[in-house]
């Protein structure tokens, strides 16, 4: 008989989760029907970061199941990717603000050590993010979106490619949803090994994790430079969020 094993980061990151299921260590948690802690292939070349959940998200305790998660798995079945096969999908914070309201500064706090478990333990090659939430919070940057998307950053030893909030393109021009396909088309890019220089993908240059975009100057305003970032998280300098 075939012993089948579980890598060890999916089994922390089961316990992880079972931790997260009882968490009250913010106020989102006395309104919430369900956590949401994340779905997918727990060892996912691509990590898929949102804001917080919705509604629909809170009563089936998934990520993405509304309108927005249709959207965004169109979007990743155009780069031959699914949730269930090759992306791992979390939230920023794990407890839906009521009203869908932003999620405040000590929620984004108290929720961290949840994503940076799961950062750490899926160890993704590309990290994608979607909306300007989650894109400032883990480039560091008081930069928007519409500023940041369009690149792929070198981070943490990998590359984050920032891009719009489905929910953007659906309720915006028809453009959010065409710059949405160019950034997945530097996920894939980068997925395939492409230097992006002659390809589709166009900015996501280098060849391998670590090595995105070298050369290109942080957004104006932005408070990370890339070429430190890379450094000093090598060094174990800084907090991975
Ligand atoms: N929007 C998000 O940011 N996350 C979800 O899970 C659903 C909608």
């Amino acid at each position: 008989m075939t012993a089948v094993s579980t890598p060890p980061g999916a089994t922390r990151l089961g316990v992880v989760a079972t931790e997260a299921a009882a968490c009250t260590r913010c106020r989102l948690s006395e309104g919430r029907t369900n956590v949401v802690f994340g779905m997918g292939n727990a060892t996912a070349d691509l990590m898929i970061v949102g804001e917080g959940p919705g509604k629909r998200e809170d009563e089936l305790g998934l990520p993405f199941v509304g309108r927005s998660g249709k959207l965004l798995d169109e979007l990743l079945a155009e780069i031959n990717l699914s949730r269930e096969a090759n992306v791992y999908i979390a939230n920023v914070v794990k407890c839906r603000p009521p009203g869908n309201r932003d999620p405040r500064e000590d929620e984004i706090e108290s929720c961290k050590p949840y994503l940076r478990e799961q950062l750490t333990l899926v160890d993704p090659k590309v990290v994608l993010t979607l909306g300007n939430f989650a894109s400032k919070l883990l480039l560091r940057t008081t930069t928007g979106i519409t500023r940041l998307r369009g690149h792929a950053y070198p981070w943490w030893n990998r590359h984050l490619v920032p891009t719009f909030h489905p929910a953007a393109a659906l309720r915006g021009r028809a453009q959010v949803l065409e710059d949405m396909r160019y950034d997945l088309g530097l996920v894939r890019a980068i997925l395939a090994g492409e230097s992006g220089e002659s390809g589709e993908a166009g900015e996501a240059q280098g060849d391998g994790p670590g090595e995105a975009a070298k050369g290109e100057a942080a957004p104006e305003g932005s408070e990370l430079v890339e070429a430190d970032i890379d450094a000093a998280a090598r060094q174990g300098q800084l907090d991975l969020l």
